[in-house]
């Protein structure tokens, strides 16, 4: 039995199951009625009910529920799962399962040579651990200290050392510094929010920010420079959206594929739209 599984959902809200519990959470993206019998959903341990004012708070079903556990992400990857007060959980499964990084990382490294990763908006890094147990280097970079240290945690599950750098900043300083500093980097990931703030409450703003950011990290990229990844979950960031903003900035040598990302559901289940994402890749 996979760790993660999107069992269900529709009628705006998701049932998926981590581990052995089932929880129910507000899902925007799920307008239309869910396939699975309301039994199912009514076997859920615990449910995320959105406030009137954006807050939330969540609804214990089933008393024994833990207050956290592990779930295998994939092989030996395991990760840390929590209810967090704003409906969060430390995961977002759409995101570690990423061939094309996998191959451009392992195109370098089972040749023995190093491939450099740049993780932004890292969060608690499922991207990093994937990557780092594939052998990359990787640079993970977040500015909330509990998302680095329950990334931490995380990488504390895998049964070897794996190489990542911790990073507690906000990414705009990270980056002028990297710039700074002329490190290189042969790929970089980075799944920006539409705010955020930084470690001394700069802030985020997709709208403003993205664009200077993209063009300072054109300078951090390696001769060998062979994959990047933008996503984004912002409305007017449409897969075609962030290839545009992509293209200007990447090597000519390479391509750049765009799609809407998604929750691949159970067997039979209806896939859950969750943001968009461009990838480039030589
Ligand atoms: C949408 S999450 C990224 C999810 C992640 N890619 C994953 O797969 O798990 C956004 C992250 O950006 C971080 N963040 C927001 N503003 C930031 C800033 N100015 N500098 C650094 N990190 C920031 C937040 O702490 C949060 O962890």
């Amino acid at each position: 039995m996979p760790g993660y599984q999107l069992l269900d959902s529709g009628n705006f809200r998701r049932l998926d199951k981590l581990g052995p519990y089932r929880l129910i959470r507000p899902s925007a993206q799920a307008v239309w009625s869910p396939l699975a019998q309301a039994s199912e959903w009514k076997k859920a341990d615990a449910e995320f009910i959105r406030g009137k004012h954006g807050d939330g708070s969540w609804k214990i079903y089933n008393k024994s529920l833990p207050s956290e556990w592990t779930i295998n992400l994939a092989d030996s990857l395991k990760m840390v799962i929590r209810l967090t007060d704003f409906g969060h959980l430390g995961v977002f499964p759409e995101h570690h399962q990423n061939n094309h990084l996998n191959a451009s990382i392992t195109k370098r490294t089972k040749t023995g040579q190093s491939f450099k990763l740049l993780n932004l908006f890292a969060y608690t890094g499922a991207v990093s651990l994937a990557a780092a147990s594939l052998g990359a280097e990787v640079v993970h970079v977040d500015a909330s200290k509990t998302s680095v240290s329950w990334a931490r945690e995380n990488a504390n599950l895998y049964p070897d050392q794996l190489k990542i750098r911790w990073i507690v900043e906000d990414v705009k300083k990270f980056v002028s510094r990297e710039v700074r500093r002329k490190s290189k980097y042969h790929g970089i990931v980075l799944d920006p929010p539409s705010f955020g703030r930084g470690t001394k409450g700069e802030v985020w703003k997709i709208e403003e920010d993205l664009v200077p950011l993209l063009q300072q990290l054109q300078e951090l990229q390696d001769e060998h420079f062979s994959f990047m990844q933008l996503s984004a979950h912002s409305p007017g960031f449409t897969p075609l959206a962030l290839h545009n903003l992509l293209k200007p900035v990447c090597p000519k040598r390479g391509s750049i594929h765009y799609s809407e990302m998604s929750v691949t559901a159970k067997t039979g289940g209806l896939e859950l739209p969750s943001g968009a994402c461009a990838v480039f890749k030589v």
